[in-house]
């Protein structure tokens, strides 16, 4: 099937098949029920579970059933997904919105065209000066979104899976200069180095952050602009127009939310050096071989994305949570938020109908086993059934005994308790059980375990949209908010024009303005 002349999933047999068998089996009293099946299938673990580059995934704790899942596949088939994916890894322009190819795959092939080659090489080399350069001690990542989500993640879980050694590293995202304020105090101008991460360079954020720390930077005798300050850019004349020395660019077909690999991870390749940054690259390039040759009931994007559509267009759930049960994997969910929101939160296919079905719905967690004396009891016994991904790592990286078993213990003791339920001696004892989850079972939180996992979710938010119709590489939806924020800033200013506000606006810029609050 021709990738541009595929349907959407709604327009395919299968979707009116999974219809009657989501009417049949899965509502009113027939409705279908987890210990059952398992009671029913002494195999059901393993014909649910599946094996991806060293990562396993247990489906078999969810709402489906072998004939949903057949289905489900077919659904795929029908909607071309095999050819849209091979489009994709091929540098088709997919990205029509934008007349844009989609390269992020491309920047971790071992191989790869001599461009993005020769940029890795420059960009290592670079990363590997600064580790050996004893005078930087602090390096400061500034950029937001997918400049921002991505490397912090993965700064992070390498930190905590002790695979970080370089100078120290700092994120600074948010226009609230708060964030920055914070941080300059601790630096020194001669032992920073700051690295404006921004594809577009124009990100009003950024631009912000990038401005005020140069003027803390001279401030404080800080000489050398363009030394202590480097791009990572696909806008190489904005950059140079900042002062920026160096400007390692990408090109324009590497989205925000796809960008850890390219340029954008210089922050990785500082913080955990050249190895562990290719070992990131080797394991996300593990996961797009999976992609790319598994046939569809084993390849994992493609059954992790079915079920996803399973629960939001059959189940009608609104929401899926994801608790990593790693500390390192804390911004898991926060990154998870801009690649399957921003990615697949949108109301007209590539065509511009209009979506006859939901899309995506809201991702939402936080770190395990914090959550579980957050939110868990809601999970338990809140009115609606919240699917839950647990992500765990088998081992750890530190030597306190004792925590790891733990820890473990409690993530499949609420996967278990969510499927079983329990009948209380009172109703706020009952819990109904027949909870969906999925495990996620890293071997490690090692460079290459985690370039597996991310590239997975990466393959999945793609299938999802592609099924969806919807154009995954596009962002729209953000502009309108950026351009009204120019007004405002002006009318915040005194220069804008307040009557042609809205009544409630209007006030509280006027109540702003009167405290002061705009300087
Ligand atoms: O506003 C949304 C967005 O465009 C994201 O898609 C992107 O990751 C982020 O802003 C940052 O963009 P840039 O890297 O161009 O600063």
């Amino acid at each position: 099937m021709d990738w541009q002349q595929r349907p959407r999933c709604d327009e395919v047999p299968a979707w009116a098949a999974l219809q009657s068998h989501f009417a049949q089996h899965f509502s009113g009293d027939a409705a279908f029920d987890l210990r059952r099946a398992f009671a029913e299938d002494a195999q059901r673990c393993e014909r649910f579970s599946l094996e991806a580059a060293g990562l396993l995934a247990d489906l078999s704790k969810n709402l489906i059933d072998p004939a949903a899942q057949a289905l489900l596949t077919r659904l795929a088939h029908e909607c071309g997904i095999e050819a849209q994916r091979d489009a994709m890894l091929a540098g088709a322009r997919i990205n029509r919105s934008e007349g844009r190819a989609v390269t992020h795959t491309q920047w971790r092939l071992p191989a790869p065209h001599a461009d993005m080659a020769a940029t890795r090489a420059d960009m290592l080399a670079f990363a590997e000066s600064v580790r050996a350069d004893g005078a930087i001690t602090d390096v400061v990542n500034i950029g937001v979104g997918g400049s921002d989500l991505g490397p912090r993640l993965v700064v992070q879980a390498l930190r905590a899976s002790g695979q970080a050694s370089g100078p120290r590293l700092h994120f600074v995202a948010n226009m609230d200069g708060h964030e920055l304020a914070e941080l300059l105090p601790r630096l020194t101008p001669g032992g920073t180095l700051f690295l404006l991460a921004s594809k577009t360079f124009g990100t009003a954020e950024t631009m912000q952050n990038a401005a005020s720390a140069r003027a803390w930077f001279t401030a404080q005798g800080g000489t050398d602009v363009a030394r202590h300050f480097v791009a990572l850019s696909a806008n190489a004349s904005a950059a140079a127009a900042f002062g920026a020395g160096r400007c390692f660019g990408f090109d324009d077909g590497v989205g925000g939310r796809f960008s850890l690999w390219s340029p954008i991870g210089l922050s990785i390749a500082i913080a955990a050096g050249t190895p562990a940054f290719q070992a990131l690259l080797a394991g996300a390039h593990a996961m797009d071989r999976h992609f790319a040759e598994a046939p569809l009931p084993r390849s994992l994007p493609v059954q992790l994305a079915l079920l996803d559509l399973w629960y939001r267009n059959f189940h009608g759930f609104s929401s899926r949570c994801v608790a990593p049960y790693h500390h390192g994997l804390r911004r898991l969910p926060a990154y998870l938020q801009q690649l399957e929101m921003e990615s697949n939160g949108k109301r007209v296919d590539t065509q511009g109908r209009a979506l006859r079905f939901h899309s995506a719905g809201t991702t939402w967690g936080e770190v395990g086993s914090n959550s579980q004396h957050a939110f868990f009891q809601k999970l338990h016994q809140g009115t609606q059934p919240v699917p839950v991904e647990f992500v765990l790592a088998r081992t750890a990286a530190h030597a306190l005994p004792g925590h790891q078993r733990k820890l473990l213990a409690h993530a499949l003791s609420q996967a278990r308790a969510l499927m079983l339920g329990q009948q209380g001696d009172a109703p706020e004892r009952d819990f109904p059980g027949n909870r969906p989850s999925t495990v996620l079972l890293l071997p490690d939180l090692s460079p290459r375990s985690l370039g597996t996992l991310l590239a997975l979710y990466e393959h999945r938010s793609f299938v999802l949209g592609a099924l969806w119709g919807v154009n995954p590489f596009d962002q729209w939806g953000v502009e309108l908010g950026k351009r009204h924020a120019g007004e405002l800033e002006r009318c915040l200013l005194g220069e804008g024009e307040l009557s042609e506000l809205d009544a409630s606006t209007r006030a509280l810029v006027e109540r702003l303005r009167a405290a002061g609050a705009t300087g």
